[in-house]
């Protein structure tokens, strides 16, 4: 299916669109006018962009209904300073609540039961509940147009991160993410959340420049067996590894004797257990396995 994105309607596109771009972390923003008025709003079109400096963007569109801008962006128009708390699994219905379109002036921590907590730097309050909040200044405002969902880039600079306890790892080092549970905004009324079911591990590309997938064996490489997932293990090493002669699988050995008269169904077992081992993350016992059918 293809969609024209230009051409559909803007409730259409947007449907479309935050829903396959997800999931997006959640900025809960807290902002205040010249009178000193506090505003706290969520928004998913956020993300973390630079680390020297520490940038991060968000984006209160322009209402399709009236084309006004959204007070956060109102606020920092006149005080460019903003806390942006990170939104985790404790705070999400509390968090919604807060989205309600409240007349301006109207303080969103007393509607939607948040308390206030002094920054250290600037003048908006921080959300006291949250576990992540960092204090920032507004670097910069870039329009991406005047019409109704144009995005209004709020360019923010960290000055100062908080982070809670209850979040940090044993050695007190570092956010545990089996302790943080950040949720995230999907399309239409879905979220995300981070916990230990959906928490896994890639390990990275190593420092010495992989093979590439294309420098995998034809055999391996147009395998019926082994996904896209598993020949990206595969590739993920810088040679291509020697046979191990001290490599010895009572499972291997049974393969290799059974299937000797049939090489294509030895392949394909071969194959088989090649793919429970990486599926394990045991990429060098399926190198090993693999190999074995190479070799034969
Ligand atoms: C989880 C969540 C994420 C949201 N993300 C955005 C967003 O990225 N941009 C936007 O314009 N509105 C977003 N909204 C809607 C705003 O929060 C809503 O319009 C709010 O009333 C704006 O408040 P304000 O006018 O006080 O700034 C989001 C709402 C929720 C619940």
């Amino acid at each position: 299916m293809i969609i024209d994105i230009k051409s559909a309607k803007i409730p259409e596109r947007q449907a479309w669109l935050k829903h396959a771009v997800a999931p997006r972390p959640i900025a809960f923003a807290s902002t205040i006018d010249k009178e000193g008025n506090v505003n706290l709003s969520p928004f998913s079109f956020f993300n973390l962009f630079s680390t020297n400096p520490p940038i991060v963007i968000f984006s209160p569109s322009i209402k399709a209904r009236d084309k006004s801008f959204k007070h956060t962006l109102l606020n920092v128009m006149e005080v460019p300073e903003v806390v942006i708390s990170i939104c985790d699994y404790d705070m999400v219905q509390q968090m919604s609540l807060s989205s309600c379109e409240f007349p301006k002036g109207v303080d969103e921590f007393i509607k939607s039961g948040f308390t206030k907590e002094s920054s250290t730097l600037i003048k908006p309050p921080m959300v006291k509940e949250a576990k992540v909040k960092l204090e920032c200044k507004v670097n910069e405002i870039k329009s991406l147009g005047e019409e109704g969902g144009a995005g209004q880039l709020i360019i923010a600079e960290i000055l100062y991160m908080h982070v809670d306890e209850s979040i940090l790892n044993d050695e007190k080092a570092m956010i545990d993410p089996l302790k943080f549970h950040q949720v995230a905004r999907m399309g239409g009324d879905w979220y995300a959340v981070v916990n230990e079911k959906n928490l896994f591990k890639v390990t990275k590309p190593s420092t010495e420049i992989a093979i590439g997938l294309d420098a995998l064996p034809e055999s391996i490489r147009s395998s019926s067996i082994l996904t896209g997932n598993n020949l990206g293990q595969l590739a993920n090493v810088h040679d291509i590894p020697l046979v191990n002669p001290s490599f010895e699988h009572e499972r291997l050995k049974n393969i290799v004797q059974y299937f000797s008269v049939n090489p294509a169904e030895m392949e394909k077992e071969l194959h088989i257990y090649a793919k429970e081992l990486l599926d394990k993350e045991n990429v060098n016992d399926a190198w090993q396995v693999l190999l074995a059918g190479e070799n034969i």
